[in-house]
Formats: C-alpha cells, sequence, structure tokens
C-alpha cells in the first residue's frame, strides 16, 4: 500500500497548526492568560513555548517520520526490545479517543451557536436569557447530540480524503482563513470606545500574580494547545517526506499556535472590558458572554458570525487530527478501508460523545483526566524515548542532515532527554494536588 504524505511544506504546516490551534486558543488561552498576570503570563508561555513545546514537537514529528506509522505501533517499530514504551501508542490511541469524545461536544454547541448567529436568534435576548439558553441547551440532550453528529460528520468528511486530498486540502484554506477573520476581529474588537482596558489586562506586567503554580499553569497550557504528548503529530509526522526540516515546521506551527493566542485575547478582551463584563467567567465566556457584547455592538451581527464561524473551523481542523490518529491505527493495524475505518471510528467517537452528553460526570471525568493525567504521561514517555533511545546517529540523521545546526541539535537532545521530562513530572505533579 503507498503512502499518503502531506504534499509540501505549506501543507505539513496548514495541518499540524490546524491540530494545534482550536479551542484551547481561543477561549481557554485568553482565560487563563488574563488570570494569571497577564504579560507576565504571557512571557513565560513564549519561553515555554520554544524550550520545551518546540523539542516535544520536534521528538514527535522524528519518531512520525522514522516509523511512518501510526502512534499505535510507531515506538514498537523503533524499538522493539522497549515493550514499556509500546504501552505509549496504545495510550495515544486511547487519548485520541477520549479527547475527542469530549471536545466534539464542545464542538457541537459551537456549531450550534454558529447556526444561531447566522440566524440572527440571539440578537433579542437579555444577558439573563442568554445565560439561561447555554445553561438550558448545554444540559439538555437531543440538541447536543444532534450538533455533535453533525460535527463528526464534518471531521469524518474531511478525514475521508485522506492526507492530500482532505487533512491538507482543507487545512491549507481554513487555516489562512481562520487568520483573516481572527484580525478583522481583534481590530474592530480593538476599535470599540473603553477598549483599551483590555489590552492592558492583556499585555501590563504584573509579576506579583507569579508564582510556581502559575508557571505550572503556562506548562499545561503549552501541551495542550500545542497538541503534544498523544502522538496527535507522531501520526501527521509519519506522513512527512524525507527532505524537509522538522525543527522548522516545529517552529513554524508553534509560532502560528501563539500567534492566534494572543489574537484572540486580542479579540476578545477589549470587547470585554468596553462593555464592563467579568472577565474570568470561565466556560461561559465565548458562548454566554460574547453573545452579549455582539448584540450592543454595532456591526455585531456579522462579526458574531465570524466569530463562532472561526470557532468552528478551529474545531474542525483539531477534530480531525484526532479522528486521524483513530483512522491511521484501524487502516494500518487492522487494514480497514479509509473510508469504512472513518466512519467506524466516528460512530464510536459519536456513541461516547452521545455518553458525555448523557452522564456530565463522564464530560468532567474525561475532560480532566486527559489533559490532567494522560497528556503529560504520553509527553514524558515521548521525550525519554527520543532523548534516550533512539540511537544519536538517527537523530542527528532527521536534524542535522536537513540543516539543523550541530549546536540546537544538542541543545533539543539535551532537553529531551532532562529537562522536558522533569518539567512535564513537576506539571503532572501540580495537578494531582500537590503543591496545593
Ligand atoms: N490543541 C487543540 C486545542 O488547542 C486541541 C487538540 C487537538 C489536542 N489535538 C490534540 C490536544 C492532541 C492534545 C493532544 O484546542
Amino acid at each position: 500500500m503507498a503512502r499518503d504524505s502531506f504534499s509540501n511544506k505549506f501543507g505539513i504546516i496548514a495541518a499540524a497548526a490546524g491540530s494545534a490551534i482550536g479551542l484551547g486558543n481561543i477561549w481557554r488561552f485568553p482565560y487563563v492568560l488574563g488570570e494569571n498576570g497577564g504579560s507576565a503570563f504571557l512571557i513565560f508561555y513564549l519561553l515555554f513555548i520554544i524550550a520545551i513545546g518546540v523539542p516535544i514537537m520536534v521528538a514527535e514529528l522524528i519518531i512520525g517520520r522514522r516509523s511512518r506509522t501510526s502512534v499505535f505501533g510507531s515506538f514498537k517499530k523503533l524499538r522493539r526490545d522497549k515493550p514499556l514504551f509500546h504501552l505509549v501508542g496504545v495510550l495515544g490511541l486511547l487519548t485520541a479517543f477520549i479527547i475527542l469524545s469530549f471536545y466534539s461536544v464542545v464542538a457541537g454547541w459551537t456549531a450550534n451557536y454558529t447556526y444561531l448567529a447566522i440566524t440572527n436568534s440571539l440578537a433579542d435576548k437579555s444577558p439573563e436569557e442568554l445565560n439561561l439558553y447555554f445553561k438550558e441547551f448545554s444540559s439538555s440532550v437531543i440538541l447536543p447530540i444532534i450538533y455533535m453528529i453533525i460535527f463528526m460528520t464534518l471531521c469524518a468528511f474531511v478525514v475521508i480524503g485522506g492526507i492530500k486530498n482532505g487533512i491538507e486540502k482543507y487545512s491549507k484554506i481554513l487555516m489562512p482563513a481562520l487568520l483573516v477573520i481572527i484580525i478583522i476581529l481583534s481590530i474592530r474588537a480593538s476599535l470599540l470606545p473603553g477598549a483599551i482596558d483590555g489590552w492592558k489586562f492583556l499585555f501590563k506586567p504584573d509579576f506579583s500574580k507569579l508564582n510556581a503554580s502559575v508557571i505550572l499553569e503556562v506548562v499545561g497550557q503549552v501541551f495542550f494547545s500545542l497538541s503534544i504528548g498523544m502522538g496527535a503529530l507522531i501520526t501527521y509526522g509519519s506522513y512527512v517526506k524525507k527532505g524537509e526540516n522538522l525543527l522548522n515546521i516545529a517552529i513554524s506551527v508553534s509560532l502560528a499556535d501563539t500567534l492566534i493566542a494572543i489574537l484572540s485575547g486580542i479579540a476578545i478582551f477589549p470587547a470585554v472590558f468596553a462593555f464592563k463584563i467579568n472577565p474570568d467567567v470561565g466556560p461561559g465566556l465565548v458562548f454566554v458572554t460574547l453573545p452579549n457584547i455582539f448584540n450592543k455592538m454595532i456591526g455585531g451581527y456579522i462579526f458574531s458570525i465570524a466569530f463562532f464561524v472561526l470557532l468552528l473551523i478551529a474545531a474542525l481542523t483539531s477534530g480531525v487530527s484526532l479522528l486521524e490518529v483513530v483512522v491511521a491505527y484501524m487502516r494500518e493495524h487492522l487494514h480497514i478501508k479509509r473510508k469504512k475505518a472513518t466512519i467506524t471510528a466516528s460512530v464510536l467517537v459519536s456513541i461516547i460523545g452521545i455518553l458525555c452528553i448523557i452522564i456530565p460526570s463522564l464530560f468532567d471525568q474525561f475532560d480532566w483526566t486527559s489533559s490532567n493525567i494522560l497528556l503529560p504521561t504520553g509527553g514524558i514517555f515521548i521525550s525519554i524515548f527520543v532523548g534516550w533511545y533512539i540511537p544519536k546517529s538517527d537523530l542527528y540523521d532527521e536534524l542535522s542532515g536537513h540543516g539543523v545546526k550541530h549546536y540546537v541539535f544538542e541543545i533539543i537532545i539535551f532537553i529531551l532527554k532532562y529537562i522536558a521530562p522533569t518539567a512535564i513530572f513537576l506539571v503532572f505533579l501540580n495537578n494531582l494536588g500537590a503543591f496545593k
């Protein structure tokens, strides 16, 4: 079976950035940043993206390209003699399933709000009504299930197309569209009277809020936002051709992810402050607070459609990357054809998604367990595996052979061997409440 691959560098970057840029950037990043000292958080965020995020992303891409197989079989293919690491492949597959099943529920909410925005159904609602609507909608069953299935169908449609003619094709169109929308939104928000307070909230340094737990919070956001720690980028890496510079790709993707996160902050907070809304309302920020703002704003109708379409695009290309992890496994290890594999995987995910909708505690459990336990665990093993168990000559071949300078190469290996596993371990402990 000839293996599909990305056609060029822009295609790879668009797809990987599509995975990274998601609900985590547009909703979570601004909120977490706002709560943790604004630009003080930002400085450390950037530091950790460069120091840990980029090296681990490179590690995943290396595992993928060297093994040329899905996350499930990649560790085994590279080191048959290290069975402990083979479990990381199983873990990755499991994590993809778990993340996708609750991610698709939230993406379904986004699809619903996109529809409401287009039909202008939110415009006549008071703040109380909007709040009530979100509560009732998100705790109901039928509509969320329908929208979740619509979202999974969209993901399946893209994944069935394969790499070149599916994921790459759509990412190449959708990611630049997303960039354009978010730039327009952030300019519009910044022109509101009173917007300056939003800018201050985001960028005025406040180091007084900085402490150990904030720094660990930063690391957690870096992992989730970059899509690292479970092998989504191992899977994408397996479709990257030999000649491409993996470090270059990781840097571009991380830059794009960070840019969109910052632009999301600029699109949301000036508006939040201009309309004197409490910035730290949590999950409701996007679904409850923003429609209020759109209602009070000139051009709010267009602004609201643009925003929810943007959020849906971001969620779609992230969902696609998670679905591809499962589909790649089913194709290569169970020998199921792409179309059948995609439909089967989507149906399975939808069934678990329905369970998440019916049993809210399961939703919370999946959300919590995946980011706080499964991703950090995967991250530790991925960096240790590449740092210690892939022969240095092979790593050299993957990186330095493609224009990466020798000292940069040595730094990346050092980070993967020592720094990254230690840092993730600390995040892990923090998430378990060890520092509380
Ligand atoms: N990074 C995406 C976001 O910010 C979510 C995501 C997609 C993800 N694929 C992932 C997170 C793989 C961890 C691992 O919304």
